[in-house]
């Protein structure tokens, strides 16, 4: 298939697909502590999305289990939620979540600390996300997709991380996965030109030791091989004639961008 440039009416919806989805995600955030299972984060975050009269467009996907991916330390992504599996001080938590909103897919991820968590944790997570920055810097259009590839992979190389590499960012719009694959890393093509309109969810999944992951006997989670922390920070964004719109993240957010680096 084909990427896709969206009209102006699937922007409006996927700009309120997008603002809806970041509600989600404040509520989460705000229910983060030691002693809750990450089943009971699902179901918040699954009565959240329904208030809206949305739903969570994990739920059912290829049999996804649940509505929320929430992935604990050295998990990277896809972490099914379970009654008991319970986040503990100390632990990072990367929750990833998605809607459609009159039919158009919103999808977007954060890593959080639960309670206090080492500097070197912190570092992860404000590296993984300062790394999706540096990626959208060139989405724009007239520069190349895989400009925001090597721009995230070679950031987050610079601190000696391991990008993963077997999965990828994607463009979203009618179906949560739509063309292209945006891969995390340098690429040998420079990829197809950007053009106002797209929309794309940029991810990077970045772990504290090596690049590689392996499959759980769920088929689903994903895990760092060496068994080292992994982080994840994923926005949908809309290129424009200027400045990329990130559509998860409103410009006034306290969640914001930092320059910690
Ligand atoms: N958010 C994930 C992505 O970006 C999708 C989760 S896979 C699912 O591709 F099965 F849970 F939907
Ligand atoms: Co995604």
């Amino acid at each position: 298939m084909a990427v896709t440039v969206k009209s102006a009416k699937e922007i409006e919806l996927m700009r309120e697909a997008g603002r809806l989805l970041e509600i989600v995600h404040k509520e989460l955030a705000d229910a983060i502590r030691p002693g809750i299972s990450t089943y009971e984060l699902d179901k918040l975050g699954e009565k959240v999305i329904r208030s809206f009269g949305c739903e969570p467009n994990f739920l059912n996907y290829n049999g996804y289990p649940a509505s929320f991916c929430i992935s604990v330390n050295d998990e990277v992504v896809h972490g099914i939620p379970y009654k008991e599996k319970i986040l503990h001080e100390g632990d990072i938590v990367s929750i990833d979540a998605g809607l459609i909103y009159k039919g158009m897919h919103s999808d977007a991820a954060r890593t959080y600390g639960v309670g206090k968590i080492s500097p070197e944790a912190q570092k992860l997570i404000d590296v993984t996300r300062e790394s999706f920055f540096r990626g959208i810097e060139f989405a724009r259009a007239g520069h190349r997709l895989h400009e925001i590839s090597a721009a995230i992979g070679d950031y987050a190389e610079s601190f000696g991380y391991g990008v993963v590499r077997d999965l990828v960012g994607h463009g979203i719009g009618h179906k949560l996965h739509e063309d292209p694959q945006i891969p995390n890393f340098r690429q040998r093509s420079r990829g197809i030109r950007l053009v106002p309109g797209m929309t794309l969810a940029i991810e990077p999944m970045i772990n504290a030791g090596r690049a590689d992951v392996e499959w759980l006997d769920d088929d689903w989670t994903v895990v760092t091989e060496d068994g080292s922390l992994s982080a994840h920070y994923e926005n949908t964004i809309l290129i424009t004639d200027g400045e990329p719109e990130i559509l998860t993240l409103s410009a006034d957010s306290p969640e914001g961008r930092k320059f910690p680096f």
